[in-house]
């Protein structure tokens, strides 16, 4: 069975979908252990309440030294049995870079979920960055991480109008529902090994 790691760093509604998959049987993974780098992001309290075990490894105290940080995650993963073999790590709106060590160290095992269309608006303020450029759509992607900022191989996208009236606000609530749904499907995918990697390009099936 595959062994997920989560990590977080605030709210946790993207684990609470991938969990609530989960427990629901869609996808077949045992939720091993969820990481958060600040003791005070809520989705911590989420985890526990849906009985799955949580760790804080607060990274202020490793400003700086990315690598020995990153290493502290590798060995809680481990700990926890989400390994290289058979583990798979989603990063879920957790803001931190992870480092060439642990990119490599779990080579297509590290997935991420960016609000946007990428490579259209990588990094901060996805959504701020889409309405000020006045993109007619925009949405949300799942891609595998490589040690770019959101440049990995690209597993799922949904699209997301964007209407006249939209606030960053408004966008980001649409979005959210977008990734609600599609977190859960590449987990579930992954989960199936229907995900084919040959360089950037993905098949599923
Ligand atoms: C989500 O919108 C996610 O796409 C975004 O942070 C939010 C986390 O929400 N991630 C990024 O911007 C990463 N570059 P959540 O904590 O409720 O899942």
């Amino acid at each position: 069975m595959l062994n997920l790691g989560i990590l977080i760093s605030g709210r946790g509604s993207n684990m609470e979908a991938i969990l609530k998959s989960i427990q629901k049987k869609k996808i077949p993974a045992n939720p091993a252990i969820v990481i958060s780098n600040r003791p005070d992001a809520r989705g911590l309290d989420i985890a526990q309440r849906l009985g799955v075990k949580t760790e804080i490894l607060e990274s202020r105290n490793f400003d700086g030294n990315r690598k020995e940080y990153d290493e502290k995650i590798a060995k809680i993963l481990v700990k926890n049995k989400v390994t290289q073999r058979n583990g798979l790590v989603c990063l879920a709106g957790f803001m931190r870079i992870i480092g060439p060590e642990l990119v490599r160290k779990y080579k297509n095992r590290i997935i991420n979920i960016h609000p946007s269309l990428l490579p259209s608006f990588p990094g901060l303020d996805a959504q701020r960055q889409a309405l000020e450029y006045g993109a007619r759509y925009t949405g949300c992607t799942i891609h595998f991480v490589d040690s770019g900022v959101d440049s990995g191989p690209i597993i799922l996208q949904k699209t997301v109008e964007i209407k006249k009236t939209d606030t960053v606000e408004v966008l980001s609530r649409r979005i959210l529902a977008k990734e609600h749904v599609a977190y859960p499907e590449a987990v579930r995918l992954f989960a199936l090994k229907k995900i084919k990697v040959s360089g950037r390009r993905i098949t599923i099936g």
